[in-house]
């Protein structure tokens, strides 16, 4: 375990934000699996937020069981990102996370992001104005640089402890990378060296091995897993259990057919149709990865036009499947 000021993280282990997968639903999902120390909220617009008070509910919404939380917040404007460190303050969050990390051009073009990583002055300002804001802990996570010619992580990890923030999560990848290449977990273990405050690692943590790894080869604190969990919702559970020594369960067909339907079957009660079955799909099509018959399964998600449709698809899928197979006992 390790601590972000009083806030115990026990297991070291962190879902990361993946915008459009974890909201509070997905979130309480992998809390129950097990093994997550913290997990993350999707990234809020600050823009959004005050412009627009109510309008980002449904990303910052958590419930009591997901804490520790962090909300996630992003923005290129220090006023509004105080603003929204306030607002998400009296929302009850346990943490508050700057977003220094997300490439995609729609962020970037706004000034937040990944793009403060090429104007520190103003990354500066908006560190310092955040936590002249609240009295939560307060943490930033980042990618390594912009661009190859420009990794610049341990400057930036300076500028946020010289401005009291109180964690750094790093992905080991540049912004020029998006997601492609490798995390290189080089430049993490490098700023683990030179940190003085507690230092998460994040990049390509997609096995138990990874997550061990991880741990050995940068000395970070704590682990952040996104894309792996997406597909595969026991693997922080299953990283803990190697981390203890204790045997890492795979999940069975029949695990996987439960916690498909039933998470599914919440996010289909929770949102209102249209935005359902659209969220079913894409979520759907991460769980149905890597198991007999998955490629036909997402095909018939992806097909489907109404829940029931979708829900019809999976109860004979996994009937199929595990008629063929035989449960687990
Ligand atoms: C679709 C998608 C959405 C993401 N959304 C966020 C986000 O809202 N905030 C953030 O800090 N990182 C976001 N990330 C980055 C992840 O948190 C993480 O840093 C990255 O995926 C690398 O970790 P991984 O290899 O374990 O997935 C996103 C990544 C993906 C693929």
């Amino acid at each position: 375990m390790f601590k972000i000021r009083d806030v115990v993280i026990d297991p070291p282990l962190v879902l990361a934000p993946v915008a459009g997968h974890t909201d509070s639903l997905f979130r309480q999902a992998i809390k129950s699996l097990g093994g997550c120390g913290l997990v993350v909220s999707e990234l809020v617009s600050t823009e959004g937020m005050t412009r627009n008070p109510g309008n980002a509910d449904h990303l910052t919404h958590f419930e009591e069981m997901e804490r520790p939380i962090s909300i996630q917040i992003f923005g290129r404007d220090p006023v509004r990102m105080a603003e929204s460190a306030r607002m998400v303050e009296a929302m009850g969050a346990d943490i508050i996370d700057i977003n220094v990390g997300c490439p995609v051009k729609k962020v970037v073009r706004q000034g937040g992001g990944s793009n403060l990583l090429r104007d520190l002055p103003l990354l500066e300002k908006i560190f310092k104005a955040v936590r002249a804001a609240t009295a939560k802990p307060l943490t930033v996570k980042i990618r390594s640089g912009w661009d190859r010619n420009t990794i610049n992580a341990i400057e930036v990890l300076k500028l946020a402890e010289a401005s009291g923030v109180e964690a750094l999560t790093i992905h080991g990848r540049a912004r020029c990378d998006m997601f492609s290449g490798r995390s290189d977990w080089s430049i993490i273990a490098r700023v683990k060296r030179h940190a003085r405050i507690p230092i998460i690692g994040n990049g390509d943590v997609l096995a138990p091995q990874d997550a061990d790894r991880m741990f050995r080869e940068t000395g970070v604190d704590g682990v952040m897993l996104g894309r792996g969990v997406l597909t595969n919702p026991w693997l922080i559970r299953q990283c803990w259990d190697y981390l203890n020594g204790t045997e890492v369960k795979q999940a069975s067909l029949s695990d996987r057919a439960e916690f498909m339907t039933a998470f599914l079957r919440k996010v289909n009660d929770r949102l209102p149709p249209p935005v359902a079955l659209g969220k079913m799909k894409k979520l759907g099509g991460c769980l149905s990865k890597g198991f007999p018959g998955s490629a036909h399964l997402r095909a018939r998600l992806h097909s489907s036009s109404t829940a029931d449709e979708l829900f019809m698809a999976l109860e004979e899928h996994f009937a199929g499947q595990l008629g063929a197979h035989g449960r687990r006992p």
